[in-house]
């Protein structure tokens, strides 16, 4: 039964004889709690082609939305969904749960052709992680709205509920802050973009397409988007990059960085030594830009970035040595421990947890700091060592950046080699943790840093189907997983891609 080719895998299925027959008078109906799921499933349910009435309790031919505070199932996010040829029945004992029911059954109809009608099924699913996830890098190439919306719903669909939204960067910041507001009048701006790689050798050779490149999301649509997650289960998880890849709210605000030189927003891609100083009026800065980032964003986490930060500039300062020997810092590595330290002492004491890349190891983790290990596994396997949390995004197998085929016969891509079967095989637990530690793992998530990709089409591409695989590696269980099956399910699965209007990669014969 092809309809039942669900991505992520349930954990388990027990296929019924007979069908169950969807026509224009099956009602859904909500039962109490249920109610904003259940006007959710009219609408995700109209975009797959049945417009329900919302009915009452008693309707024949029904699909009906149950909470049940004692359903027995691990964790807050399970679901059962029954299908009988007279109902359809999803229980769980949270809304979310009812949330991923709705999704596995949103999948059914999206492949159920024009007949509407479902193979008679029990479902019992829950996923493996808590934190499943994708990032997108929004700075390197502006993404409209209404893309990072149907994204977020992507992301919905796999039963994927973290979306890290990659808001600043050298070549752009993109979130209306209105305390400085020079970071968009200046910072979102950039004057042209390189055109393919930059050169490895002079930066002279790099050429340009001689394009303004801009864009940014004022408060008031990054709420609307914050919504919308919400109401899908995701939560966003806001990026503010910091002490590096920060060249653009430097040419905003110059006062922000070492030299005092005037910098522009950056144009080509890459590494650059433009970084915050350590004044206290920075501090200041930094505190009150993500005082209105966590007004906009309820997360729990925040991330600071912190990758990539060279530090030439912190020892060709004077202001920033003598600033290290009054605080009786000896390194440059140290002084960005310091400067993490502050900023997790300062999410802290507000309810919210830092998040940073693996780099914030480096001269000592702050106490409270939780590790996002791209440079391969090391770092998460260090901080959970260390009894921190850990989100596993490693360029070897989750940089949805990298190439997914033979170079030669794809578009431009940063690099790398990362095809479907490795994104799938992908196990977010490694080895080296010892068990009483594995809980430390929160999950995994995909990266889609945009440098070579210019617009959404481009983005999908990228990100799927290999985002397809990555759900499974967060939700399933590992015992369950087969590449050859899972193919056997994504060729149905494609179908509902392709309904959605996602620019997928096409699968290989
Ligand atoms: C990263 O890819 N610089 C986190």
């Amino acid at each position: 039964m092809k309809v039942l080719h669900i991505v992520p895998q349930p954990i388990s299925m027990t296929l019924q004889p007979d069908t169950f027959q969807f026509t224009a008078e099956t009602a859904l109906v909500a039962g109490t709690g249920a109610e904003e799921v259940t006007a959710l499933a009219h609408l995700q349910l109209e975009q797959a082609g049945l417009d329900l009435p919302l009915g009452e309790e008693g309707a024949q031919g029904k699909v009906i939305f149950e909470l049940i505070p004692d359903l027995n199932l691990p964790g807050s996010e399970g679901y059962h969904l029954s299908i009988t040829p007279e109902e359809i029945r999803i229980r769980a004992r949270e809304a979310a749960g009812l949330f991923y029911g709705l999704q596995s059954l949103r999948q059914m109809v999206l492949a159920s052709q024009e007949d509407f009608r479902l193979p008679c099924v029990e479902i019992e699913d829950y996923p493996r992680f808590r934190w499943r996830g994708a990032m997108l890098d929004v700075s390197r190439h502006f993404m409209p709205k209404s893309f990072v919306m149907k994204f977020i719903d992507l992301l919905a669909l796999h039963k994927l509920n973290t979306f890290h939204w990659h808001l600043t960067d050298d070549q752009g910041w993109r979130i209306e802050i209105k305390r400085y507001p020079r970071l968009t009048e200046v910072g979102s701006r950039r004057k042209e973009t390189i055109i393919g790689r930059p050169s490895w050798t002079d930066p002279a050779e790099d050429r340009f397409d001689g394009i303004p490149h801009g864009g940014f999301y004022t408060q008031e649509e990054i709420r609307e988007v914050v919504e919308y997650a919400h109401q899908r289960f995701v939560n966003i998880v806001p990026e503010i990059e910091m002490p590096g890849h920060s060249t653009a709210a430097i040419a905003a605000y110059p006062e922000l960085g070492n030299t005092g030189r005037p910098v522009e927003v950056a144009t080509r891609w890459g590494i650059f030594e433009d970084i915050f100083n350590v004044e206290e009026s920075t501090f200041r800065f930094l505190q009150n830009v993500l005082d209105e980032v966590m007004d906009l964003f309820p997360s729990p986490f925040i991330h600071i970035g912190g990758d990539e930060v060279p530090k030439q500039q912190w020892r060709e300062s004077p202001r920033v040595q003598q600033r290290m020997r009054e605080l009786g810092i000896s390194s440059e590595e140290e002084l960005q421990s310091y400067f993490v330290r502050r900023m997790d002492a300062f999410l802290f004491a507000r309810g919210r947890h830092l998040i940073g890349w693996d780099e914030i190891l480096e001269g000592g983790l702050a106490p409270g700091a939780a590790v996002m290990s791209w440079r391969g596994e090391a770092g998460g396997i260090a901080a959970a060592q260390a009894g921190h949390e850990v989100v596993m995004a490693p360029n070897t197998c989750t940089y949805l950046d990298y190439y997914q085929g033979q170079p030669e016969r794809e578009p431009l891509a940063i690099g790398g080699f990362i095809p479907l079967e490795k994104v799938y095989a992908y196990e977010p637990i490694p080895a080296e943790i010892p068990p009483d530690k594995a809980h430390l793992i929160l999950g995994a998530q995909a990266q889609l840093w945009t440098e070579y990709m210019p617009t959404p089409e481009h983005v999908e591409y990228m990100a799927f189907p290999r985002l397809c695989a990555l759900s499974e590696v967060v939700w399933s269980r590992p015992e369950q997983k087969n590449f050859e099956q899972f193919m056997e399910r994504l060729r149905t699965h494609v179908s509902r891609l392709e309904r959605l209007g996602v620019n997928y990669r096409k699968l290989e014969d």
